[in-house]
């Protein structure tokens, strides 16, 4: 069941766009770019650089036959910036060398003049100045207005989160080659083969047909792939097409840091209203989107933002503004969970700083307040086979809260120095692109005349095991041993308008759809099996473990000989087969609908503790009960969890993107942002929920991609309950990501003590 990339990863026979065997006399590209955050660009002199040995070529906006415009969503982002710049790292020019360090030299000769026009960096000050990326939305449920004097609290505050680095360890890449008739093929490190396709026809002024875009693995998606994997392709693109050579664009680390976008960092404004009994009544919350520079896909990720914005909980009445700002930063971009954990972090705060508010711990709110069967979202959608509350108990049982308490206190009561914080992380996450349109997949599967199997999908392989997964889905189809399936790359040509591997969808859809043409192709083989075997038809007839079974008994005729009598018989042995997910829609002029097929669920539990000296932290565990539906890769679906649980651990603690004033990024490189390692890497245990299944999924699984990131929420408030046993009155202020260094300040800042009860 492992991933079947791992042994290659591990003998480094895995091929990434840097190690495919290229065609002859490939040219290097290397991207000159801004170097003020906005500015009127008055002239570009490249008259040094095109001087330089071995430079063959420099591009800028003129060169571009088509329509320089890459925006996805908003066509408000241009390939090569024109006559003005808009962040630090948006691409003016394009430097085609002989080799990668020739380019780069050459870029360093060129000269901007440019005009320099007044920086924002912040989304409030963005919104003040009136700068939006789209009209602002609200999603409602109930009366909020009127509920709150039914609320004996009342809580308001506000909540920043900052950015976060995808760090795929394949950096952005692409490499494309002109061939016969006027056409480009690009190999691509793209999510979303069609996204490099149709925005490279664009650009180069050609009918989709004529660019076949490739994709083998990545190093590494994240959703910093989904749609900023584009303008790398497009330039490879445009730079081969003009010079008919193939051209390689690969970003060096550091560029990749600067001209990519990242997680978008959010500043909220939170009111929360709870009765007497602990019920939260109402919820109200705004959200300011730092887009950055353009739109990219920061609308779709402030809806989800929406959607998110009361994570597990039943709030019956709830008002959720949101608004995506642009600031003069590079435009920020899908990243796991895109958007969800940055509204999820705002109810999570507002709710712990209601608990500090009623004297009580934060958990005992969260569980009154857990979703159940029926309940409705603030988008109008119900729950369905809830199992927020299921997942709580087991969590609480399994991992004995209550010993864990006991232990915390007295490890408190005996250290003066060292603190520890447990908290609790319920999520709730919906499957299915919140763009209905986009919940469609195709598959592409051959059966060769040996029994041998291909399959092509729309699924991009990025190390989440997809490619293994379609294989089983394969093998179980045909009930065949898995070797032989071999999944083909992802390829425009074999697999046309594919929607980008992304919201934790690529097995659902790719798999139904996988499903589908291999139950095409086994009912020819019921079929002719059924005319050798004289059953009298084909429901006699069944494949198991490659043998043909007739009324449940196993004949001679095996595999093999069955796909060679098919092909004598002229029966088809390909199957290209479509899946759209049924019942999903979103009204936006209502913001009311049924956008996700359906929600998964889960509960952890996350123990900290804090030297309280230093402002040092060790995340000490994290055990989840997770909802895995019936998952058919416990080994894959495990390690996604593990993994996405250190990735949302990161967000909230030691990874902090910091841009300076002028909108220069000071986190450039892996000396100043921290990412976890194994050091840092907690205990994990994650557990099973028993006895889940889902229609919904493939083969009753859920999706596993993205979900579990949230959890890393948990850590951000296991260690503000650490340092509350270190200041039980202090009332800190919230602020994402917490590092040591913030930890210190706030264990001895002058912040306002509460009054003693
Ligand atoms: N796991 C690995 N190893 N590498 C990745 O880039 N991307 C995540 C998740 N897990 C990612 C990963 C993101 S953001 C998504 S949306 C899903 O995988 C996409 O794949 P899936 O739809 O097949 O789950
Ligand atoms: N998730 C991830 N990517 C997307 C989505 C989504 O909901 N919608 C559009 N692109
Ligand atoms: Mo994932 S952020 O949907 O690529």
């Amino acid at each position: 069941m492992k991933n079947y990339d791992i042994e290659r990863h591990v003998t480094g026979e895995s091929q990434f766009v840097d190690d495919v065997i290229t065609p002859e006399g490939m040219l290097h590209a290397y991207v000159f770019y801004s170097e003020k955050a906005h500015a009127e660009i008055l002239n570009i002199d490249l008259s040094n650089a095109e001087k330089v040995k071995g430079v063959k070529a420099i591009f800028t906006s003129k060169d571009i036959p088509g329509e320089n415009q890459i925006g996805g969503i908003i066509p408000d982002e241009v390939l090569l910036a024109e006559s003005k710049v808009e962040y630090i790292g948006q691409p003016v020019a394009i430097v085609i060398a002989e080799d990668q360090l020739t380019a780069k030299e050459a870029a360093s000769k060129i000269k901007v003049k440019y005009k320099k026009l007044p920086v924002i960096t912040n989304p409030r000050e963005a919104f003040k100045a009136g700068q939006m990326i789209a009209p602002q939305r609200t999603f409602n449920l109930g009366d909020p207005d009127n509920s709150w004097n039914s609320c004996k609290y009342i809580v308001e505050g506000t909540v920043e989160s900052g950015g976060q680095e995808h760090l795929y360890l394949e950096t952005q890449g692409a490499f494309a080659y002109p061939v016969e008739g006027g056409g480009i093929k690009i190999v691509s490190s793209t999510q979303s083969p069609t996204a490099v396709q149709r925005v490279t026809a664009r650009i180069l002024n050609l009918p989709m047909h004529k660019v076949e875009v490739d994709v083998l693995r990545l190093g590494g998606g994240f959703g910093g792939k989904e749609d900023q994997a584009t303008p790398w392709a497009a330039m490879a693109g445009l730079a081969s097409f003009k010079l008919n050579k193939p051209v390689k664009l690969i970003l060096p680390r550091q560029e990749d840091m600067i001209m990519t976008g990242k997680r978008h960092p959010y500043s909220s404004d939170f009111k929360i209203g709870i009765n007497k009994e602990g019920k939260i009544i109402c919820y109200e919350v705004t959200f300011y989107q730092n887009a950055g520079a353009a739109a990219d896909l920061s609308t779709a990720i402030l809806e989800r933002t929406l959607f998110h914005c009361t994570n597990s909980y039943y709030i019956p009445n709830v008002k959720a503004t949101a608004v995506s700002c642009k600031t003069n930063l590079p435009p920020n971009t899908a990243f796991r969970g895109f958007g969800g954990p940055q509204g999820m972090f705002v109810i999570e705060s507002a709710i712990f700083k209601a608990a500090e508010k009623m004297g009580l711990d934060p958990s005992e709110i969260q569980k009154k307040n857990l979703l159940n069967e029926d309940d409705q979202f603030p988008y109008g959608q119900k729950t369905e086979n809830c199992h927020s509350g299921i997942t709580w108990k087991n969590a609480e049982e399994k991992y004995s809260i209550n010993t864990i308490r006991d232990e915390v206190k007295k490890f408190n009561a005996e250290n003066n120095i060292f603190k520890k914080g447990v908290s609790f992380m319920p999520i709730c996450f919906g499957i299915s692109f919140t763009n209905t349109s986009m919940n469609q997949a195709s598959a592409l599967v051959h059966v060769y005349t040996d029994g041998s199997i291909s399959v092509s999908t729309a699924a991009v392989e990025m190390g989440q095991g997809i490619n293994e997964k379609i294989r089983q889905v394969v093998s179980k189809v045909f009930s065949v041993n898995i070797d032989r399936v071999k999944t083909e790359t992802t390829n425009t040509t074999r697999i046309a308008n594919t929607s980008p591997t992304a919201a934790s969808t690529g097995a659902d859809l790719n798999g139904k759809a996988t499903e589908r043409a291999c139950q095409h192709i086994l009912r020819q083989l019921k079929e002719i099996a059924a005319e050798i075997l004289n059953a009298s038809s084909i429901t006699h007839v069944e494949v198991i473990d490659e043998v043909v079974h007739c009324d449940g008994n196993k004949s001679n005729l095996k595999w093999e000989e069955l796909i060679k009598r098919a092909h004598l018989k002229r029966f088809n042995l390909s199957s290209h087969a479509f899946y759209a997910t049924p019942g999903v829609y979103f009204d936006q002029e209502k913001e009311k609908g049924n956008p996700f097929a359906y929600h998964v669920y889960g509960t952890a539990i996350i123990e900290a503790t804090v030297d309280c000296l230093r402002g040092t932290y060790k995340i000490d565990s994290v055990k989840a009960i997770h909802d895995f539906g019936k998952s058919f890769n416990p080994l894959i679906d495990k390690g996604q969890a593990e993994g996405a649980i250190v990735q949302g651990l990161g967000w909230m603690t030691i990874e902090e993107v910091i841009y300076d004033e002028n909108g220069k990024l000071l986190t450039d490189a892996l000396s100043t942002y921290k990412v976890p390692d194994i050091h840092f890497t907690p205990d994990i245990q994650v557990d099973f929920l028993k006895n889940s299944d889902n229609l919904k999924g493939i083969f009753k699984s859920k999706a596993i991609g993205e979900p579990p990131f949230m959890y890393g929420i948990g850590g951000y408030f296991a260690i503000m309950n650490a340092l509350k046993a270190f200041r039980p009155d202090a009332d800190l202020p919230i602020s994402a990501p917490f590092t040591p260094e913030k930890v210190l300040m706030n264990l001895y800042s002058k912040v306002e003590e509460k009054q003693p009860a």
